[in-house]
Formats: structure tokens, sequence, C-alpha cells
């Protein structure tokens, strides 16, 4: 019981110092959602009501030996033409993952089997991340800074402080 404990109590030390890394995880988007990367899917549709942020990235997932995920400018994502690529993205297993790595526009387009034609063709804008929420207001009364506090650090070593008495524990049962 007590190792399960200290297990237990490790575990939740572990949460608490990996918390704050989760806050700034950029997304991976699978094009399409379950339906992937295939014809007779509106993409204009899939993107309307999403934002995507710089270092985001879109997945493509697709039959390789007929689609391909190729980049291309405005005027060639209008008109379907993969002829003049900005970027293939295409690296040959249905797999692609695209970064998102400048704020701008991105056209993306099946340049294989007239699957553009069939509405294999995706634009995206991409954002600056939005603002980290904004600090507690100054007038806030001390208290609350001190509850932060006391969260932030008084419960690790309060973990600590358990998982020592239970260290101490063990012994006796062996
Ligand atoms: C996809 O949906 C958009 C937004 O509703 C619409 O403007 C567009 O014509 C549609 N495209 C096709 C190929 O149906
Ligand atoms: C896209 O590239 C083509 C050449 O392939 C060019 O004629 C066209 O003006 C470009 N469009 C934009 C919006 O840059
Ligand atoms: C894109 O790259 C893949 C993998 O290197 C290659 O097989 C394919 O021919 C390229 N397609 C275009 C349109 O350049
Ligand atoms: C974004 O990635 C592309 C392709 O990997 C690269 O050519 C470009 O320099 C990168 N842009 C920035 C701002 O790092």
């Amino acid at each position: 019981m007590a190792r399960v404990a200290l297990l237990v109590a490790a575990a939740f030390l572990a949460f608490l110092m990996a918390a704050p890394v989760t806050e700034v995880a950029a997304k991976r988007w699978t094009v399409g959602d379950n339906q992937f990367w295939n014809p007779n899917i509106n993409y204009t549709v899939w993107a309307q009501d999403k934002h995507f942020y710089l270092d985001d990235w879109l997945y493509f997932v697709y039959e390789r030996n007929q689609f391909n995920v190729i980049e291309v400018n405005e005027t060639n994502y209008i008109s379907c033409n993969s002829n003049n690529p900005i970027a293939n993205w295409t690296r040959g297993a249905g797999r692609d993952l695209v970064h998102l790595n400048e704020t701008r526009h991105y056209y993306l387009i099946s340049g294989n089997g007239g699957g553009c034609y069939g509405g294999m063709k995706l634009a995206v804008l991409v954002e600056k991340p939005p603002p980290p929420p904004p600090p507690a207001s100054p007038n806030k009364n001390s208290a609350s800074t001190v509850s932060a506090f006391a969260h932030q650090f008084v419960v690790p070593v309060a973990v600590f402080a358990a998982v020592g008495t239970m260290w101490d524990a063990v012994p006796r049962l062996w």
C-alpha cells in the first residue's frame, strides 16, 4: 500500500511540474478530420470555423497512389494548377505534415488525378497566437497573491513531505 501511495504522489508531483508546458502546445490538425484528404469534401467549410496559429501543423492522410500535397499561390489554387509549385510537401507515404511556420495564407492542393478539381484544395490563414491571459489585475488584494504562491510552492513541499513520511514507513513492511 505504501509503495502505491508513493507512486501516486510521485506521479502527481510530475504532473505539477509538467503542467505549464501544455499551455503553449502547437496544434496538429488532421485535414478533413475523419474523412481525411479525399475528393468531394469542401475544405473551405472544414477550415472556416477554425483558427490556425503559427507553428501549428496540417496533417494530410490520403491514398498515396492517387493524391498528393502541393503548395501553390492563390492564382494556381483557384485554377488547380500544380505546375508551378511553391513547395512539394509530398513525402510518398500518404501521410504528410505541413508545418505552418509563417503568418500568411497557405494554399494546398492535390495535383494528381484531378484531385483538386474534385475539391481537394485547402486555403488557410495562419495567424499570430493570441496573447496569454492578462496577469492578475494590480488592485487585487494580496491574499490572492499569497494563495497563488501557496498553491505553487506549498503543495509540492507537502507532497515531498508526504513522500518522505511514507518512505520512512516502508522499511517496517519488509
Ligand atoms: C464550399 O463551401 C463554400 C462556403 O460555403 C462555398 O462558397 C463554395 O462554393 C463551396 N465549394 C464547392 C466546390 O462546393
Ligand atoms: C502565381 O504564380 C503564377 C505563375 O505560376 C503567376 O502568373 C501569378 O501571377 C501568381 N499569382 C500570385 C497571386 O502571386
Ligand atoms: C514531390 O515529391 C515527391 C517525393 O520526393 C516526389 O515523388 C513527387 O514526384 C514530387 N511531386 C511533384 C509534383 O514535384
Ligand atoms: C518555414 O519552413 C520553410 C520550409 O521548411 C522554410 O523554407 C522557411 O525558411 C521557414 N520559414 C521560417 C520563417 O522559418
